[in-house]
């Protein structure tokens, strides 16, 4: 869905359309290519298919350390990167991304803004995205975006080769395809919870088709060995071929359900609720969510001790509100949040080449505890 703003002038808008189209059909190895440095290094986080195992462990065992720094040391997390500054553009809604960024910055002491009305920006006076872009890339080391167009990983990995500033995009959501973020707070929770995410079982319930968050999550999962994976959608919310097709090249056994929830919860390792993403739809309000795919407080009580309820949220009327009220170690919605902020830090340490430097001073502290702790002779 290109849901760019190309500009007021219709010739303009058609010239630099066309020359986006060019870097898209030139295929995803040269998107990739754009998204690393020279060294191999991930410059932009835009694309759950250009993160791997050694990749996500480096940002986990980073998050890990700036967690626990943050309790003994914050003032050393906050030093890190006091010269660097991020804009949060945040044109489409959101709460826990980009607070969870907003936080993550914070730790690191990172300086930011942000932009999140367009009607206050030169985009009402017809300056293409384009422009924006550009613009704003001059102010800043990095940007983390959230936008409506399945594109716009693409496009602003683009828009920044035709520029010489030394950018850093994180995409924080773009349209129904990619949320490569919330894919790695969403590994980080089942590593955290499972242990070991192999051979594992994972149910994705309600709107398959349209979650990015399911795109990008599967894509993830899809690293591992041995796993298993059901798409629990009606025909209309079905996953697309393409994931469906990614992630069964890569081994993972996948079964598409369409009658509701059902006794899934009693095996599964992971239930991930969606809910429905009705702002994609042709603007019908008629959408409803199907009923068999409410959690209920009988499918809590089939699942496993082991296993995990997760959503990345906002939630509606997919799971029962009975759940809220419910203090159950398995309903993991409310501490993913804060795994989100952590999770995010993480992230952005490695991409801005402090993480090393943060996993050492957990070593270092860690050391000089033990140290104190051992009984003196
Ligand atoms: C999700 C999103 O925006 O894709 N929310 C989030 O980032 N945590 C899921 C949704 O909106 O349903």
């Amino acid at each position: 869905m290109d849901k760019i703003y190309w500009g007021a002038d219709a010739g303009l808008a058609a010239y630099h359309r066309s020359r986006f189209e060019e870097f898209k059909t030139s295929g995803s190895e040269a998107f990739e290519k754009a998204c690393r440095a020279e060294d191999g290094r991930l410059k932009h986080v835009v694309s759950a298919e250009h993160l791997d195992l050694a990749l996500l462990k480096i940002i986990h065992d980073t998050t890990n350390a700036a967690r626990r720094i943050s309790k003994i040391e914050p003032e050393f997390l906050k030093g890190l990167l006091r010269h660097t500054s991020v804009l949060n553009y945040f044109p489409q809604p959101s709460t826990r991304t980009f607070l969870s960024f907003s936080r993550a910055e914070s730790k690191l002491g990172i300086q930011r803004e942000e932009v999140r009305d367009l009607k206050t920006s030169s985009t009402a006076k017809g300056e293409s995205d384009l422009d924006a872009l550009r613009t704003q890339s001059s102010f800043y080391e990095g940007m983390v975006v959230r936008h409506p167009s399945d594109l716009y990983g693409h496009f602003t990995v683009w828009a920044m080769q035709n520029s010489r500033r030394p950018l850093h995009i994180f995409n924080a959501g773009s349209g129904t395809k990619e949320h490569p973020t919330q894919a790695i707070l969403d590994h980080y929770t089942m590593e955290e919870s499972l242990g070991e995410i192999d051979g594992k079982t994972i149910a994705f319930y309600g709107d398959c088709l349209r979650s990015r968050v399911i795109h990008s999550g599967a894509r993830l999962l899809a690293l591992h060995k041995e796993m298993t994976v059901y798409f629990v959608a009606p025909e209309h919310l079905q996953i697309d071929t393409e994931t469906e097709d990614y992630i069964a090249q890569r081994g993972v056994t996948v079964h598409k359900i369409k009658t509701g929830i059902g006794e899934l919860p009693s095996f599964v390792d992971v239930n991930y609720m969606t809910r429905l993403q009705d702002e994609y739809g042709a603007g019908s309000q008629s959408e409803k969510y199907p009923t068999n795919l409410v959690f209920t407080e009988d499918h809590l009580r089939m699942m496993p001790e082991t296993s995990i309820l997760m959503h990345p949220m906002p939630k509606r009327e997919e799971i029962d509100p009975r759940l809220d009220y419910i203090d159950d170690k398995r309903i993991m919605l409310w501490r993913a949040q804060r795994n989100g902020m952590w999770t995010r830090a993480g992230t952005m340490a490695y991409v801005f080449g402090v993480d090393e430097q943060i996993r050492n001073k957990y070593t270092f502290l860690e050391k000089k505890m033990e140290k104190m702790m051992r009984p003196r002779r």
